[in-house]
């Protein structure tokens, strides 16, 4: 049976992931930042920031995973923006911690990445487009796929995903934003000029265990398929929730005033993904009729 741990367990990919590994037996160790927040479940929780060296290898040594992936991130745009040692401290230089075990005892580092690498001007982007972040948390994810192409690893995956949503209590992301918004009975002003490819998080971790039973290495697009401006992605969330959709205030990005830019027309092409390993994304449609 193959250990996995799994860093950043208690985010939204993270719980999806224990869930969906764990059925598929592998022997998933998670591990978080304080109290492990997923409910009913059997497997390994271990507290670990992954910023801290020291922590890491004590947890690498007593597990010994096959698999490591590394979810954990400050994924607050703007907070990474006005904290921007921190984020650099936990979204790039982490990953530090984990390439000296993966490299020397030949096991596999699976870590996540943005679109958020591009600067927006020409997407939806393919695995090759030039990295020119236009933000300071794309900059650290940058610096990260960095370290660890430079790092040489025998085996890796980097999968980059987009605006990744899913039905989670208590998550902050966007699905569950807007329906907090709806049953607060809150208008919603939402950007019309910036254009994503959403990604639904069980597709993410279906493609995580392909590329674990396949064994796939190298730089990876996972996302939807669709390509929708962010209003019309809320819009059809809106509807899907059974509101009506004038209740959503189109306006500009500029109008918004938030700390740090976002690329406009960013998003990702997944047809590398389609090709090596029959990646079949939802249709926001169906997913949107399955939470009725
Ligand atoms: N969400 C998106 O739209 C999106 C888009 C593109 C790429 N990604 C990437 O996909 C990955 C997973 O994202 P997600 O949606 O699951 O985000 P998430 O829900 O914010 O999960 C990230 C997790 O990392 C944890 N974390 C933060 N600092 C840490 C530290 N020092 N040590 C250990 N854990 C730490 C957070 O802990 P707390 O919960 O305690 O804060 C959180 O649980 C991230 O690498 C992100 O950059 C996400």
């Amino acid at each position: 049976m193959k250990k996995i741990l799994i860093t950043g367990g208690n985010g939204l990919l993270g719980m999806a992931l224990r869930i969906l590994l764990s059925k598929n037996h592998f022997k998933v160790i998670a591990t978080g930042l304080g109290d492990d927040r997923l409910l009913n479940h059997k497997h390994i929780y271990n507290r670990l920031d992954v910023s801290k060296e020291e922590d890491c290898f004590d947890v690498l040594k007593a597990y010994n995973p096959d698999i490591i992936i590394n979810t954990a991130a400050i994924t607050d745009v703007d907070y990474c923006e006005e904290n921007q040692e921190k984020c650099l401290n936990i979204n790039a230089h982490s990953v530090n911690n984990f390439l000296s075990f993966c490299k020397k005892n030949n096991k596999k580092l699976i870590h996540l990445s943005t679109d958020f690498l591009f600067d927006g001007k020409l997407g939806p982007y393919d695995e090759a487009a030039e990295n020119k972040p236009i933000n300071y948390y794309g900059y650290s994810k940058m610096m990260a796929e960095k370290n660890i192409i430079h790092a040489e690893l025998p085996n890796f995956s980097i999968i980059r995903t987009c605006l990744v949503y899913g039905y989670k209590k208590d998550s902050d992301n966007i699905l569950m934003w807007v329906k907090r918004k709806l049953d607060k009975g809150g208008g919603l002003n939402i950007v019309d000029d910036q254009f994503r490819t959403p990604t639904l998080v069980s597709d993410l971790a279906q493609a995580i265990l392909q590329i674990i039973k396949q064994d796939i290495t190298g730089v990876y697009n996972i996302s939807g398929e669709e390509y929708l401006s962010i209003f019309d992605f809320v819009c059809n969330i809106v509807k899907g929730f059974g509101f009506d959709e004038s209740i959503i205030n189109r306006c500009k990005s500029k109008e918004i005033n938030q700390k740090a830019q976002r690329p406009k027309q960013s998003g990702l092409l997944i047809e590398k993904a389609k090709r090596d390993f029959d990646f079949s994304p939802t249709k926001l449609d169906v997913f949107l009729k399955s939470i009725k």
